[in-house]
């Protein structure tokens, strides 16, 4: 039956089967479903997994082969490939440095494979590609490994619970594989990627303490690269518009936005306004998932 500890027990034999003595790398990004795949191999294969874990820049900003290889691309499908190629260029060079390496292993979950449905084929139905659910590039020797492929992020959850991993990393709210990438509207600049990311911070930090980041599933900020009038003392000022996003949800295939209190709003709307220079206003997005996605792009 359908119990955690079968799960675990389930695809850790399917992994020994599939990989045998061979080497596995793994992209670790920190998050939920790379860290349950990071637990379970090592349970699976031990020394045989090497993770590796890329600073695409976009989480920190002393990267730019990231930035560089996004210069000027505004389409949000296009960035997402162009990211998720960069990655896979860093693990073939990772691969080749730690010889006979093999397997590449991916926190892929089920939601990302319904929704890059059709990805590789250019059908219309994909809602969004997200990182190689449709297979690697020919030219790759490197095989998948995927064993968290027809899970909900809930079951990852439960897993990452019984393979005992902190409570911090398991609640960790997902963050998109393109990171930030996506959630710059249009071009990603350095600039852009330095203001979204104090804007985000203030996010967290006044959720955690208004104790609401455990009550909404997924919360982030998005940067806007449009400018509106604002006034500071008596002088106007024109700068960018940062978008708040909250959401409930269970399986993150349709989420209601979360009913964040009215003081939670204002501590941040004038916090992100007074100490970042370059936004001059901030506005929180009511959308539900459908119609809208949950990430902006
Ligand atoms: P959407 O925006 O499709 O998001 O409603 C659903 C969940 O998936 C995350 N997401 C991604 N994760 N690569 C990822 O690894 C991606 O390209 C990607 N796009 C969206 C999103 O943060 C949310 O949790």
């Amino acid at each position: 039956s359908w119990t955690t500890e079968n799960i675990i027990e389930d695809s850790i034999a399917r992994v020994r089967e599939h990989v045998g003595a061979e080497k596995v790398l793994l992209g670790l990004s920190g998050g939920v479903d790379s860290s349950v795949v990071a637990a379970l191999l090592h349970r699976a294969i031990g020394d045989q997994l090497t993770c590796v874990f890329v600073d695409n820049g976009l989480l920190r900003l002393d990267e730019d082969r990231f930035m560089n290889a996004l210069a000027g691309e505004d389409d949000p499908e296009k960035k997402r490939v162009i990211i998720g190629n960069t990655f896979i260029h860093v693990f073939d060079e990772e691969a080749t440095k730690l010889q006979d390496v093999n397997w590449l292993a991916q926190g892929t979950i089920y939601p990302d494979v319904i929704e890059s449905a059709g990805s590789k084929t250019g059908k219309a139905h994909v809602i969004k590609s997200h990182h190689n659910v449709g297979g690697l590039p020919d030219d790759m020797n490197l095989q998948l490994v995927e064993p968290l492929r027809e899970l909900f992020k809930d079951e990852v959850r439960r897993l990452g619970v019984e393979l005992g991993l902190p409570s911090e990393m398991i609640y960790r709210h997902p963050f998109p594989g393109p990171g930030l990438g996506v959630r710059i509207l249009g071009e990603v600049k350095k600039e852009y990627a330095e203001i979204l990311r104090r804007a985000d911070a203030i996010f967290m930090e006044e959720l955690h303490k208004a104790d609401y980041y455990d009550k909404v599933s997924q919360a982030f900020a998005v940067f806007l690269p449009v400018k509106s009038v604002g006034v500071t003392g008596d002088a106007r000022n024109y700068n960018y518009l940062i978008a708040l996003r909250a959401v409930e949800t269970i399986d993150f295939m349709t989420a209601h936005w979360a009913h964040l209190p009215y003081d939670l709003l204002d501590t941040l709307s004038r916090r992100i306004i007074n100490e970042i220079a370059d936004v001059s206003r901030v506005v929180y997005d009511i959308s539900g998932k459908p119609p809208a996605t949950i990430e902006w792009e």
